[in-house]
């Protein structure tokens, strides 16, 4: 029997996800993304070469692994052709294990423009979306009048529909934000344009996740963005607008909640939120600085510099309820390495407000390199008790540690597949 596994990242995107898929995806025979859009940046490093993906799942870097694009994905057709040409171009040999579902709600030129001119009304209560049209695109989903994969594949309908839709959103951008109206011509052109190269991919995933299922396959699920990024959960209205927690694998490729086996949360050793909205944990000192430089932390899909702060365990222990999750897989423990002392987050006063005050339980840090250490033994006392706390004061189960971005730099506490 083989198993279904869900990886979902625990705070707001950025945890990790791309590197513990791939690991995962070793012993898995298919990856599904159920939600989210080109908005995501997944980073694998492989042998010490990086690669960064946004819409296909990160099983790709496997031979004979399957990877499906379920229902609840919204999909820009030239930005999948251009990540997947990227790829080929690299080697990797894609077309013949690729499904991307015909329900997928389609990521069009206007959409762009719509979630760009908002941001730039907003003003400072500018959500800082990634500008790929995401939150318009599900909008024309959700108020029933997007257009889907499918309709690639039926010409004559596609321009009528098209049009009634660019007719409404081109009298917004005009009479409402005062800007360009985008062509019909272009959009119609640029949307076409892969629709026979596409066509050969387009398949039922639903039935083709059920087909695995049955023959025993064990099928990995590739979360996008993070719990408190949810639509629904998350730090609304500073959220994405797609459910990025289990619950979305339903509806977003057909999947029902009995079939899931596990579900990993990938947690960053510390905090890190790019885009606006709340961040109790965040930190504007040295240690900031620290997080920052050390760990890297650039958005992967925009460049932005990323927020950066203290572990929070009181906004995961709601997390773990949420998404039901069955362990953790704690992330960039490395980058902690030399700071003196560790704060965890046990709490908030206030917390109903939007003042809300962290309480911090303060421990000693470690001076040695956890680097790429590859067994719990490996790593400094101080280490292990800042884990051992984690898992105390969220009373979960650590199944993984990575100490590096290199798949093999990971400690594997328990089997899942
Ligand atoms: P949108 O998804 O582009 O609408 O952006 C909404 C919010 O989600 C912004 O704060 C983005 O920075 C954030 N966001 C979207 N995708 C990701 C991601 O993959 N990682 C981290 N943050 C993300």
């Amino acid at each position: 029997m083989g198993k279904n596994i869900v990886i979902i990242g625990t705070h707001w995107g950025d945890e990790g996800k791309g590197k513990i898929v791939d690991l995962l995806t070793e012993h898995a025979n298919a990856v599904v993304r159920f939600q989210g859009g080109h908005n995501a940046g997944h980073t694998l490093v492989v042998n010490g070469e990086k690669t960064i993906l946004h819409l296909i799942p990160s099983g790709i870097l496997r031979k004979n692994v399957e990877c499906l694009i379920g229902n609840g994905v919204v999909l820009s057709v030239p930005d999948f052709f251009k990540e997947m040409q990227g790829l080929e171009a690299a080697g990797v040999e894609i077309r013949g294990r690729m499904m991307v579902s015909p329900g997928c709600p389609l990521i069009l030129p206007h959409h762009i423009s719509l979630d760009l001119m908002r941001e730039n009304v907003r003003g400072n209560q500018k959500i800082g979306t990634t500008g790929r049209g995401i939150g318009p695109a599900y909008e024309d989903k959700v108020a029933r009048r997007g257009l889907r994969v499918a309709d690639l594949f039926n010409e004559k309908q596609f321009k009528i529909s098209l049009e009634e839709i660019m007719d409404y959103h081109n009298f917004v951008l005009e009479n409402y934000f005062h800007t360009n109206k985008v062509s019909l011509q272009e959009t119609l052109d640029a949307s076409l344009a892969f629709a026979d190269e596409l066509k050969p991919m387009v398949g039922d995933v639903v039935d083709r996740l059920a087909a695995l299922r049955a023959a025993g396959a064990n099928i990995l699920f590739e979360g996008a963005q993070g719990s408190m990024l949810d639509i629904d959960q998350g730090t609304y209205p500073y959220v994405t607008s797609s459910n990025t927690t289990a619950g979305a694998i339903s509806s977003g490729c057909g999947v029902g909640p009995m079939a899931l086996d596990y579900i990993l949360g990938i947690t960053k050793a510390y905090t890190t939120r790019v885009g606006s909205g709340p961040f109790p944990t965040e930190l504007f000192d040295s240690v900031g600085s620290h997080l920052a430089s050390v760990g890297k932390e650039v958005g992967a899909t925009t460049g932005r510099p990323r927020r950066c702060g203290w572990f929070d365990a009181h906004a995961l222990k709601r997390v773990i309820q949420i998404n039901s999750l069955s362990g953790l897989c704690i992330t960039k423990l490395d980058v902690l390495d030399g700071l003196d002392k560790i704060s965890i987050c046990i709490g908030y006063e206030n917390s109903e407000s939007e003042s809300a005050t962290p309480i911090y339980e303060e421990m000693p840090g470690w001076k040695e390199s956890t680097a790429g250490i590859r067994t719990l033994d490996g790593l400094p006392a101080n280490a292990r008790a800042y884990l051992d706390r984690i898992e105390a004061a969220c009373d979960v189960s650590i199944d993984f540690v990575s100490t590096g971005p290199d798949r093999e730099d990971t400690i594997v506490l328990k089997t899942l597949f």
